[in-house]
């Protein structure tokens, strides 16, 4: 039976899309099967950073009105065997609603170890709907007030219902060693939800490119895993002698 993890954030672009994504990449990494499902309806765009929007024949909206199986509106990921893609609907007008996905979903759950479900931004019709058909919350956040602000009012409204876990995404060690950015410990007590996960800025984010963030999502897949908190480590690069003339170069970069 797999896991129904939600992952949202509240505000717009802190990274939702990218980090299921790309946890679905290391989770199918370890042999997981993983179904991503697209529930930004209307402004979908998983399909994107997935690289299959040339792929798309069925989307959700066709699952849920009987004009094909489940099955037939999944996309194969070409890298990893065992992840698949559910685009959802790019107009905004379909109405669907929180039971009719679920019904959908509830017919998948034996066939995944984990459906994680893309939220769209903010906190209305849209939220819920992803909401409801999950058991668990990843909640992104970047380590800006406006960004843990807007988390905060996610969290309200997902408290009493679904145990929440928070990821910090677009962390620069940099700017942390320097004090002008919130450090990871800092947001983490604001929300004072339970932390899984750190992850750094990069460019290369979502350019299948081997980097630092391939090493920040493979700990946030174990940490969801095992339970664990280990978190990746932006920040001590940048301290010291060593860390002060990184800081200096990036600076300069
Ligand atoms: N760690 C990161 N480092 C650098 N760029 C990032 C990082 N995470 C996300 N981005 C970039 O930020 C932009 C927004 O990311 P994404 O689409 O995942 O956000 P979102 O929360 O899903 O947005 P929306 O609310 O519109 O659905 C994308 O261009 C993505 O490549
Ligand atoms: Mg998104």
């Amino acid at each position: 039976m797999a896991r129904k993890i939600v992952v949202t954030g509240g505000k717009g672009g802190v990274g939702k899309t990218t980090v299921c994504a790309n946890l679905g990449i290391a989770l199918a990494h370890k042999s997981k099967r993983v179904l991503l499902m697209d529930l930004d309806i209307g402004l979908n765009n998983l399909d994107v950073t997935m690289h299959v929007e040339d792929k798309v024949v069925f989307d959700l909206v066709d699952v849920i009105e009987n004009r094909c199986r489940p099955s037939q509106a999944f996309i194969q990921d070409s890298a990893e065997p065992t992840l698949y893609v559910m685009p959802s609907c790019h107009l905004a007008k379909r109405q669907i609603n929180a039971d009719q996905i679920k019904r959908v979903v509830s017919r998948l759950e034996d066939n995944f170890d984990y459906i994680f479900i893309d939220c769209p931004a903010g906190i209305d019709s849209g939220f819920r709907r992803a909401v409801a058909c999950a058991d668990e919350a990843i909640l992104v956040v970047t380590p800006h007030l406006s960004s843990v602000r807007d988390a905060d009012k996610a969290i309200a409204e997902l408290i009493g219902n679904t145990p929440v876990s928070v990821v910090i995404n677009r962390v620069r060690g940099d700017l942390v060693a320097s004090g002008e950015m919130l450090s990871p410990f800092e947001v983490f007590s604001l929300l004072g939800q339970t932390a899984l996960g750190v992850l750094p800025e990069n460019d290369y984010v979502n350019c299948n490119v081997r980097g630092s963030s391939v090493a920040a999502f493979d700990l946030l897949a174990s940490n969801l895993e095992t339970g664990k908190c280990e978190l990746y480590d932006c920040v001590t690069p940048y301290k010291g002698v060593f860390g002060r003339l990184r800081r200096k170069l990036k600076r300069n970069a």
